[in-house]
């Protein structure tokens, strides 16, 4: 982790060090605390706003260096709009626009964690806490040419936020903090080159999870051919690097309550094989296991802040490579499941691997329900861009209640259909099914794929392939690697399936 931001909290009145933030609404009002710390200082607001036309919209900020009258080197107002309206997602946000403020090199800086009206929740400064670190991130481990206090090189930031109860706000921190390095640990695994993050390589970082107290159990490629897996191995089998399956379980739960469970797929580069891709942006597909980072990632959140959940995390790691020994348009592979897949497309390969490790982990583990997230289809940012992860699930209340955790952590889904008519589409001629289902909504009868192997167990697909990966800089993102996934699943296992 290469991010070096540390977070403290303090009282509200205790004196500012370096860069001074504060909070302001949509009439430029700020809170009681703030305006006392100011002092002369606010009239120096109030004309500054007037000179930027600077009107406390939500998220923007008023930038004013060596304020008169205060010791802070340079004073930030950031809008929090209107006060009423705000989400978790909002502080988030608002700690991400403070990061952006950092100088290249660090320093300090103390926010003033207060809305016109009050102190900010123990929660809320929390979250400004979060998106600080999470805006602060940055992959630059293969940069030789990097140098402290240069646009580039390493941050040292030192950033106190003052609250009302510093106690209660650090031990709320202890806990959003792991699910923050659940992100971030996503997020390299996405941004790692794909010599040297392969599927053993990425086993063996999976299994670092056993610090944590997490069980793992790696299924090699012996293991998975006893198993019957062929549907997986058809797509390793091309690749001089093995397959790997990686099953890791947090106990935190009640004794014998049957575990939530998450999926992955973990093609740790998708050349597309024999079905070759052609040769622009094909280095994108080294992030072609974002859905495997994202269960890892979760499962370090999990374990690290000792949820009181049973968790099972499933991954299919493999190499998707053209070959002498690579799978063939035409092969006919079995599943474990005893299903037989007709190969139309090699490049239809997230779905193959699914297929099997769904199968395990229905027939294995009984989950209480399961949720794959896949970089599965290129459809689906055409369907949705990258606002939203595509969801498709067969059952109504899981599909709600990742629907409510994706407004709350910001992370959203959108629902997709499914049913019969697209099912059919992919009816093979020569054997039980084939491996795509033609040139219309490729999204939608790839996730009908996947539900052949989920076995009536509710579940939920996340096309994640325009969300993980190459989307939009936000404010509290700033990677090519989003980490999405860990923050809205964290949110969904906190808010129904913990016990008290
Ligand atoms: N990994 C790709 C999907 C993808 C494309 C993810 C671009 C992220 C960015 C997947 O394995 C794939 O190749 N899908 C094909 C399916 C087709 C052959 C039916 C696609 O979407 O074109
Ligand atoms: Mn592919
Ligand atoms: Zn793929």
């Amino acid at each position: 982790m290469s991010d070096a931001i540390k977070v403290g909290f303090v009282p509200l009145a205790a004196a500012p060090r370096g860069i001074l933030v504060v909070f302001c609404d949509d009439s430029l009002k700020v809170g009681p605390a703030t305006a006392k710390a100011l002092g002369a200082a606010n009239e120096l607001v109030k004309r500054a706003a007037a000179a930027a036309a600077f009107k406390g919209k939500s998220g923007a900020a008023l930038d004013i260096l060596a304020p008169e009258g205060l010791k802070a080197t340079r004073l930030i107002v950031i809008g929090a709009g209107k006060a009423e309206a705000l989400k978790a997602s909002d502080f988030l946000k608002f700690g991400g626009v403070a990061a952006s403020k950092l100088h290249p090199g660090g320093g300090a800086m103390t926010i003033m964690a207060e809305l016109p009206d009050d102190a900010m929740t123990s929660e809320q400064a929390v979250a400004i806490a979060a998106g600080l670190r999470l805006r602060a991130y940055k992959f630059d481990r293969y940069k030789t040419k990097k140098k402290d206090g240069e646009e580039g090189g390493a941050l040292h930031a030192e950033v106190s936020l003052g609250v009302s109860d510093a106690a209660a706000a650090k031990r709320a921190f202890a806990s959003a903090g792991h699910v923050v390095d659940g992100v971030i640990l996503a997020r390299d695994l996405v941004n790692e080159p794909p010599n040297v993050l392969f599927p053993e390589e990425f086993a063996r970082r999976a299994s670092q999870l056993r610090k944590l107290g997490v069980k793992i159990e790696v299924l090699d490629v012996k293991a998975m051919q006893k198993l019957g897996m062929g549907a997986l191995l058809g797509v390793g089998q091309g690749s001089a690097r093995p397959s790997r399956t990686v099953i890791m379980r947090w106990d935190g739960g009640r004794k014998g309550t049957a575990p939530v469970a998450f999926v992955g797929k973990g093609v740790c580069f998708d050349t597309g094989g024999i079905s070759i891709k052609p040769a622009g942006s094909m280095e994108d597909m080294k992030g072609d296991m974002g859905g495997a980072a994202c269960v890892v990632g979760l499962l370090h959140a999990l374990a690290a802040r000792k949820a009181k959940v049973n968790a099972v995390g499933a991954i299919g790691l493999v190499e998707n490579m053209p070959d002498g020994n690579a799978q063939r348009p035409g092969d006919i592979v079995t599943s474990m499941s005893g299903q037989t897949i007709e190969i139309i497309n090699t490049d239809a390969e997230g779905r193959l691997v699914l297929a099997d490790v769904l199968w395990y982990v229905a027939k294995r583990v009984k989950p209480k329900f399961m949720v794959d997230l896949a970089t599965l289809t290129g459809a689906i940012m055409v369907a949705l861009g990258t606002e939203h992860a595509g969801m498709f699930s067969n059952n109504d209340e899981l599909a709600e209640r990742l629907l409510t955790a994706g407004l709350e952590s910001g992370e959203k889904v959108w629902r997709m259909p499914l049913g019969p008519e697209y099912d059919k589409l992919i009816d093979s001629q020569f054997a039980d099914m084939k491996n795509t289902g033609g040139r219309h909504g490729g999204s939608i009868t790839a996730a009908q794929f996947l539900q052949r192997f989920v076995d009536g167990t509710p579940w939920a697909h996340l096309d994640i392939a325009g969300t993980a990966m190459g989307a939009p800089k936000t404010d509290i993102n700033q990677s090519w690697g989003s980490g999405y996934g860990v923050r809205l699943l964290d949110r969904l296992v906190a808010d129904h399936y913990e016990s008290k």
